[in-house]
């Protein structure tokens, strides 16, 4: 699959690298291509830089892995979406985030054309999306949206970054609840310090 990734920080990095590895073409939308946050992700397989614009008109599905409070400006920017899936890992924490939003899922939907926008690799560290092998098994991954097909994609994506699953959570009323499962996630790792190494697994029987 051809995957924009916007945001090429912690997020976007370690999700980049996975999916490079696994077979998909990455093109990093970034602002400066002289001076960006991950331009080692550039020794990768199969990744480029180019302008925001260029890496969204020539991909399926856009990852936008920015800081929340910039969701209207990013979205704005992409230009055209028509006919893409994006997939949104960005949450409000401790009220920073777009103004007259609770969730940045809606505030991409309010500001774009496609409505094929999901939520999904929010709810958990970036640490998690390196590497996320616990012992002998894999974490789980959490998507929203009413979007099945971004849905599906989320899910495939999940995957080859090495999750164990990844659960569908439900529709778009379901954006804020991912928002606040990854706080939940937040408040363990740093409020609670349990730390980063920590994450979600569904038991089931
Ligand atoms: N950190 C985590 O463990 C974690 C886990 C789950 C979800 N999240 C969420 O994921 C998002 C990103 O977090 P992060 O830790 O990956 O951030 P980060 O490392 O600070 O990276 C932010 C990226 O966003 C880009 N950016 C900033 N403003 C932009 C704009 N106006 N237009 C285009 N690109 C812009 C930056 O580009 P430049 O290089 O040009 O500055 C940089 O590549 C946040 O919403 C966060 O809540 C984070």
């Amino acid at each position: 699959m051809k995957i924009a990734i916007i945001g090429t920080g912690n997020v976007g990095g370690a999700l980049a690298t996975k999916w490079a590895k696994a077979g998909h073409t990455l093109y990093l939308g970034v602002r400066n291509l002289e001076e960006f946050k991950g331009k080692e992700l550039l020794k990768n397989p199969n990744t480029t830089a180019l302008s925001i614009q260029e890496a969204v008109q020539i991909a399926e599905l856009i990852l936008i892995s920015t800081p929340a409070p910039m969701a209207v400006e990013v979205t704005q920017s992409l230009g055209d979406t028509t006919g893409k899936i994006i997939i949104d890992a960005m949450n409000i924490v401790m009220g920073r985030g777009p103004q007259g939003y609770s969730n940045t899922s809606k505030a991409i939907l309010d500001h774009t054309q496609t409505k094929d926008v999901v939520k999904c690799f929010n709810s958990t560290g970036f640490n998690n999306m390196e590497n996320p092998n616990y012992n002998q098994e894999a974490l789980d991954m959490f998507v929203a949206g009413d979007s099945e097909r971004a849905k599906k994609a989320a899910i495939q994506l999940a995957k080859d970054a090495g999750f164990a699953e990844c659960y569908n959570v439900g529709g778009n009323d379901k954006f804020e609840l991912m928002e606040q499962f990854a706080f939940f996630w937040i408040n363990l790792a740093m409020f609670q310090s349990y730390g980063r190494n920590i994450g979600f697994k569904l038991l089931k029987r």
